[in-house]
């Protein structure tokens, strides 16, 4: 029995990989494609293992495996063919800039849903300003789920990824706003981005929570009544990096969630109203 052993870091898992894994048992005439996490590095490769696994899953050819030392050990004969790709870390890298197109669907969810490189993620889709406000509201996300009993995972995720679409030109939000849903162009372009944030997230990273996704769609104008949703409103009104002061409102919402809302909204109402934004 021919068997090759595909040794990667697989950080994550791409269709690359897949792809010479087919083309390397073809050329080998392998019976068997053995894909191992190179883990050399000792970090964590909980999610590696579970995307790999994901990848893979259709494949009847393609098995995982984590006893690599102890299948060298048994290698005396040289029955297994070891094979790295220097390429593939490449393709790995491309995803983690936003090429999502280079992963399986099944993995490109499971990233988002969990925020796996969700950092390095926001980080190539925004400008390093708004990447440092990203960074700030998920911080105060996390703060004031804490101070409420909420999740506070799923509250610094959201933080991280509200303004995903943000920096978007109008006309590639209108692009998207043309694809998604046109009804709400009527709103200013100043809050499109929420929209295309949402279905962004939806459709092409496949987010699948749906309490993040709905407080992402309406983080701007605040009008939704979920608890996330109120969460976001107030943290993204209320970043420290802004230029004003905002501690005492920070203080209340990490103590009232309900109260600190109730006070932002109307104090972002009044701003709204001044621009003539709504
Ligand atoms: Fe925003
Ligand atoms: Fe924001």
């Amino acid at each position: 029995m021919k068997i090759v052993i595909f040794k990667s870091n697989f950080n994550p898992i791409t269709k690359y990989h897949i792809k010479i894994a087919k083309e390397v048992l073809k050329k080998k005439n392998a019976d068997l494609v053995c894909f191992y996490i190179d883990s050399s590095l000792n970090d964590d490769i909980y999610h590696r293992e579970k995307m790999v696994k994901m990848a893979i899953q259709p494949y009847r050819k393609f098995v995982y495996i984590n006893n690599y030392q102890k299948l060298m050990k048994r290698n005396k004969e040289n029955q297994y063919l070891i094979f790295e790709d220097i390429e593939s870390e490449k393709q790995s890298d491309l995803f983690k800039t936003g090429r999502l197109s280079t992963v399986d669907k099944k993995v490109c969810s499971y990233v988002f849903n969990n925020g796996i490189y969700a950092k390095e993620i926001i980080n190539s889709y925004v400008s390093s300003k708004r990447f440092k406000h990203c960074l700030s509201v998920a911080d105060l996300c996390l703060k004031i789920a804490r101070g409420n009993n909420l999740d506070e995972y799923k509250a610094y995720l959201i933080g991280l990824y509200h303004d995903i679409a943000k920096d978007l030109s109008k006309e590639e939000l209108l692009i998207y706003m043309n694809i998604y849903k046109p009804y709400e162009i009527e709103y200013d372009y100043h809050v499109w981005h929420q929209y295309v944030g949402y279905y962004y997230l939806k459709h092409n990273c496949r987010l699948k929570d749906k309490r993040m996704l709905k407080a992402i769609r309406h983080h701007c104008l605040g009008d939704d009544n979920d608890v996330y949703s109120k969460l976001i409103f107030i943290a993204d009104k209320l970043d420290p990096l802004r230029d004003y002061d905002s501690s005492k409102l920070i203080e209340i919402a990490c103590k009232n969630l309900n109260k600190a809302f109730d006070l932002v909204k109307k104090q972002n109402e009044e701003y709204l109203e001044s621009r003539e934004v709504v």
